[in-house]
């Protein structure tokens, strides 16, 4: 039997263990009350395998059955969950998503065999202890970002860490479909974005300073049939997937495809190594009614309130050597280069509003200013998302310094990804994405928190593994418990609570990172085993 002091993230409140406890087996059943049939098949598809667990239909009034029910007297996503002598275990939850968030606690007491994709024993017999738990989230946005640009990753490995968030009750999947590197999603009206923007030549192995290529072709993208899978999948399990269109900025593949959306007669290919590519979208109206065809049908997949348009890290050097750009400027009187990117952000943002969305870029949308309803992701330190928060824009805070994944996490020899700063498991666990200096009215503007994994250095889903975990379990706890000051946080805790943990990563086959360092096989000769001397690379 699991301890409760096991469960990652904590929640809010338990009462008990008891020492005794009801005992689930091949003849339990299910009764799932109005709006939980997520949950209802979320059990019966997760338990039925993993444990033998079938959870046939059955009356409300069965002993020791499982009961689902929604009770709106409950606040949004949070759940109560008794487990109570001849009655069984009953799950209560604020919303749909508060009933399915309990599941995900109900799953850990049943120990880490309920994490695998088949019994170890056929008759196996699972028993939790008597206990209440009352739980809720701290945030609403508890976001995990993917970069599937850098290096692709096919669908099933998008789904599968689609369960690997829902395992962590983390609710929002930002997509980031569009860099440099790649065009990840079929866009109809415009072939070429995959037909050649999807595909690169060869890839820069290792950090941008490292002299290696991979001298082979990288590529894929998704379908729109993919992507209405992978959309339908994450609200299974209350998760909102919001895309990015990465605009103006971090579009060479975008360009490579259509070379009239670029600034230059210069015939591009997708490019094929790191850092910021100078190649940027030309500020013209083709290219603004191009996007907009792009955003139609992203629009018509993704239901999300959000869509992300990117805007970071737009070199501007085309802009000022082009007479188109700069004829663009003095004719919307916007006076230089930041104000041209402000113009066409702002292009999105009302667009976007006027086809009922709101937008959310990164923190260099503030420049030039914003309009009301945008929000930023805060990426570039902790100021972009006070200072929106301070003019009254929704935030989501994922300072680089904190949570970006990609950065390493020792300062070791045999560290496979040598890039950015030390970021351990305790730097993340001692993250707080409330900084001190908001007053309460500005704090509510930040809808919560996100950990971003940027590809660049992580070809397969092994090594995404290894930089998501076990630090996204720590990012967990932050976005959903209601931890103490960073100071005050019980890491030690924490790290007893992981022993359990790591056994459920195991069983469903997550290649994390091992307290005591990487394995031998998650090593990495040559380049990207160097130790690095000086400031370190960031990609
Ligand atoms: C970013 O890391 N360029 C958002």
């Amino acid at each position: 039997m699991t301890s409760v002091t096991d469960l990652i993230p904590e929640p809010r409140a338990i009462e008990g263990p008891m020492r005794c406890g009801v005992l689930l087996d091949e003849g339990t059943t299910l009764w799932a009350g109005p709006g939980t049939g997520t949950t209802e098949r979320w059990l019966r598809s997760t338990l039925g395998p993993a444990l033998g667990l079938p959870l046939r239909p059955g009356p409300q009034d069965a002993r020791d059955s499982v009961r689902l029910c929604v009770d709106d007297s409950l606040e949004p996503e949070a759940y109560k969950l008794s487990v109570i002598a001849d009655w069984g275990v009953e799950i209560r939850g604020g919303d749909a998503a508060g009933v399915f968030w309990g599941a995900q606690t109900l799953r850990q007491l049943l120990g880490p065999e309920a994490f695998r994709k088949a019994p170890v024993r056929p008759d196996i017999k699972r028993g939790i202890p008597h206990q209440i738990i009352e739980d809720g989230p701290r945030f609403r946005w508890r976001g995990l970002m993917l970069d599937v640009a850098r290096h692709f990753m096919p669908k099933d490995g998008v789904l599968r860490y689609l369960d690997l968030m829902a395992a962590h009750k983390l609710n929002v999947f930002h997509f980031h479909l569009t860099d440099d590197q790649g065009w990840r999603i079929e866009i109809e009206r415009y072939p070429r974005l995959t037909e050649v923007g999807s595909w690169r030549a060869r890839t820069k192995f290792g950090h941008r300073a490292s002299p290696l290529w991979e001298e082979k072709p990288h590529g894929g993208y998704y379908t729109q049939d993919d992507i209405r899978e992978i959309v339908a999948y994450a609200a299974e399990r209350h998760i909102t997937v919001v895309p990015e269109i990465d605009v103006p900025g971090h579009s060479q593949a975008a360009i490579a495809a259509y070379p009239e959306l670029g600034n230059t007669d210069t015939s591009l290919s997708v490019w094929d190594t790191w850092g910021i590519s100078p190649n940027v979208l030309a500020p013209t109206d083709n290219t603004l009614r191009f996007y907009e065809g792009v955003f139609e049908e992203l629009l018509e997949l993704f239901p999300s309130e959000f869509i992300h348009v990117g805007g970071d890290e737009c070199l501007k050097d085309q802009w000022r050597a082009s007479p188109t750009a700069q004829a663009r400027i003095k004719e919307l009187g916007v006076g230089d280069e930041d104000g041209l990117q402000s113009w066409f952000i702002g292009h999105f943002d009302k667009w976007l509003s006027a086809h009922g969305r709101r937008l959310i870029g990164w923190d260099e949308i503030l420049e030039g200013g914003l309009a009301r309803g945008a929000a930023v992701s805060s990426w570039r330190g902790y100021e972009g998302g006070i200072t929106a928060a301070r003019a009254g824009h929704d935030v989501v805070m994922c300072p680089e310094q904190q949570v970006y994944l990609d950065h390493r996490q020792h300062e070791g020899a045999d560290e496979p990804v040598p890039i950015g700063y030390v970021r351990t498991l305790e730097d993340v666990y001692r993250f707080e994405p409330v900084p001190p200096e908001l007053t309460s009215t500005e704090a509510a503007h930040v809808l919560g928190t996100q950990a971003n994994l940027w590809t660049e250095v992580m070809e397969d889903q092994a090594r995404v593994d290894y930089q998501a975990f076990p630090r996204l379990s720590a990012f967990a706890e932050v976005a959903w418990s209601d931890l103490p000051a960073p100071a005050e946080r019980d890491f030690d805790g924490f790290e007893r609570r992981m022993v359990r943990h790591y056994e459920r990563l195991d069983a469903l086959g997550v290649s994390y990172r091992p307290p005591a360092g990487p394995l031998p096989w998650q090593r990495r000769p040559g380049v990207l085993g160097r130790p690095i001397e000086g400031p370190p690379p960031n990609r």
